[in-house]
């Protein structure tokens, strides 16, 4: 699978601008698929049929969104540095020194004002993006007011642990790929509607019209979580390499007992370490699902990752490896 992960992490697809890696998802699944589409909002809708005759037949939702955070361009001075404002959750600390390409492929070097007086008085709007050019006409030859740009980051496979930008969210969508090629072999009861979703960085905003045109009677997301593991980290169960967590509680969503218990069983039939989780801060995009329509029970499995929103996100491969097999289990 990290051949896949390697290929997806690397691919630009910031909020709002998802072409790169909707076009690679596509080519990577379409064969394997009985319907594809893609929907108004840009979110990528594959069905998976099952057989409808099938005792208990249901229709499912997984939903891994393939979106990554970035920067959009405000505004370029005359000196031709380029003013930059978030698309997601972005901090300043972690942006400084750092590399970002805008989807032409021109690299970006992030810094910010010297004369600041206090770094923990560093914004976004204190910083700016500097491409190497020496006026405002040069810069525009490259980059655009309302250009995005993604943070670099690259593959880095050390033993069971991978390393890059955007593992938030394509190991998601590495995981829902997966699940794919599972069910190519072992064949489904169910329907089972994969899409992968656009601009859940941006307030879960494609899963909400993809849930709407579909209405499952579960819906699961597939996305990374939080961990507690790390030195003085906030109090959190989740640990990297201890399995994919079910989830229970995020700010967006309590979890449907219904689905939690169908995840804790395939888990458990499947031999496949599983932990809980509850964060804290964040959300993912079964939040918007589950209020859509008359409502649709949902849950989901998360990767757990560490260094969330930063070019260096870190997670377990084998993790990664059970999560696909424990949401295969679950839906089919
Ligand atoms: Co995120
Ligand atoms: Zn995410």
């Amino acid at each position: 699978m990290y051949e896949l992960l390697n290929r997806l992490t690397q691919t630009f697809g910031v909020s709002g601008n998802e072409e790169p890696i909707r076009e690679l998802i596509i080519n990577e699944i379409k064969d394997k698929v009985d319907e594809i589409k893609t929907d108004a909002l840009g979110n990528l809708i594959a069905l998976k049929k099952g057989n409808a005759d099938a005792q208990n037949h249901k229709k499912f939702m997984i939903a891994a969104h393939m979106d990554e955070i970035g920067v959009i361009a405000t505004h370029i001075d005359d000196k031709g540095y380029i003013r930059f404002s978030n698309i997601g959750g972005v901090s300043p600390y972690t942006s400084i020194g750092q590399k970002v390409e805008f989807k032409n492929g021109i690299t970006g070097v992030v810094s910010y004002e010297q004369k600041l007086d206090d770094i923990k008085n560093l914004k976004l709007s204190k910083m700016y993006i500097d491409i190497g050019t020496k006026s405002r006409e040069e810069t525009e030859k490259f980059v655009k007011i309302g250009d995005t740009a993604c943070f670099c980051g690259s593959f880095v496979k050390q033993g069971d642990f991978a390393i890059s930008k955007a593992m938030d969210n394509r190991a998601g969508c590495a995981v829902a790929t997966e699940v794919i090629n599972i069910l190519s072999k072992t064949g489904t009861d169910n329907d089972i509607y994969f899409v992968f979703t656009v601009q859940e960085e941006l307030g879960l905003r494609g899963a909400k019209t993809a849930a709407y045109q579909i209405m499952p009677d579960y819906a699961i997301a597939v996305d990374v979580t939080r961990t507690g593991d790390t030195p003085e980290s906030h109090i959190m169960e989740v640990k990297l390499g201890e399995g994919p967590a079910i989830k229970i509680k995020d700010s967006s969503i309590l979890c449907h007992p219904a689905v939690k218990s169908l995840l804790e069983a395939a888990a458990k039939r499947a031999n496949i370490p599983y932990q809980y989780e509850i964060l804290e801060g964040g959300g993912t995009d079964v939040g918007a699902i589950h209020t859509t329509g008359g409502g649709v029970p949902s849950g989901a499995v998360s990767i757990p990752t560490r260094y969330i929103h930063s070019p260096t996100e870190m997670i377990s491969l084998k993790d990664l490896e059970n999560a696909a097999k424990l949401v295969a289990e679950a839906v089919r």
